[in-house]
């Protein structure tokens, strides 16, 4: 554990040169593996995928379509939804290289949204779709940056429920990790397909709903502490961005 940690600062301390970056790698839902998007090999002969095209490069602008899916945040040919009850847990496994991940100053956040015409795979544009947030973990409100529960150690795995009243549906889930150790700040959307089965009945009200881009500005207070956070080992009132989390 201890050599692990110490690798992972030595290229977290030189990533700003070395831009080894990634996003998430594996879907495991009710005990299937989904892999994801190869973000090195040729999009040719990626298919057959629930979690939509992206890039390895963090983004900074959170007006940029970028902070949506990431680059482009296309389905591959084939592209399907993952069953889902709803209830149940989705796993999701974050990897840079083979380094696993060194970006542990950050919440880690997650969101649905539900797809218009039941076909995530056909929206016209990602950017009208409206997300609620369903998860959020690491640095957060009353921990302290610098303790180990103000690190979002959880990226190894990170286990989010999927609201059990939420009605059935295709959805399109947001994981998102956003490291604020460097001004400026680095955003790192993945998205993927999901059909939410059950009985649930319950939507969230708009008050939940925000679009991407457009639910983060450079001017939150939780995306404005980027690059002070390192120093500022005493951050207790971190307020993460984006709605208030949505439990059914
Ligand atoms: C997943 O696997 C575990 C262990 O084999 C089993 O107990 C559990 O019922 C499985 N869950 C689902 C949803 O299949
Ligand atoms: C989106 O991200 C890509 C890859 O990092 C970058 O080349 C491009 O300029 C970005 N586009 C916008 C609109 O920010
Ligand atoms: C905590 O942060 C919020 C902004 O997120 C700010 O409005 C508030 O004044 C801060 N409270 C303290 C005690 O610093």
């Amino acid at each position: 554990m201890k050599l692990s940690i110490s690798l992972a600062l030595v290229v977290a301390f030189t990533s700003t040169t070395v831009f080894v970056h990634g996003g998430v790698t594996t879907y495991i839902i009710d005990n299937t593996s989904y892999p994801g998007y190869v973000w090195y090999d040729p999009l040719d002969g990626q298919k057959d995928l629930i979690q939509r095209t992206w890039d390895q490069n963090p983004h900074t602008d959170p007006l940029s379509s970028n902070l949506t899916c990431n680059y482009h945040g296309t389905p591959v040919p084939g592209a399907f939804h993952a069953p889902v009850r709803a209830g149940s847990t989705i796993r999701t496994s974050w990897n840079q290289n083979s380094f696993g991940w060194v970006h542990t100053v950050g919440p880690v956040i997650a969101y649905l949204a539900s797809c218009p015409g039941g076909d995530c795979s056909t929206i016209a544009n990602i950017a009208d779709i409206s997300w609620f947030k369903i998860a959020e973990e690491g640095l957060r409100k009353g921990f302290a940056l610098g303790g180990p529960r103000g690190l979002n150690t959880r990226t190894d795995y990170w286990d989010v429920v999927v609201p059990l009243g939420l009605k059935p549906g295709k959805y399109m889930v947001r994981h998102e990790i956003i490291n604020l150790e460097l001004a400026p700040v680095l955003f790192y959307p993945n998205c993927a397909q999901l059909e939410v089965q059950g009985e649930g009945e319950s939507f969230p009200a708009d008050n939940f709903l925000v679009k991407f881009p457009g639910a983060y500005s450079t001017s939150d207070p939780g995306i404005a502490i980027s690059g002070k956070v390192k120093q500022d080992k005493f951050t207790k009132n971190y307020t993460v961005p984006g709605p208030k989390v949505w439990t059914g």
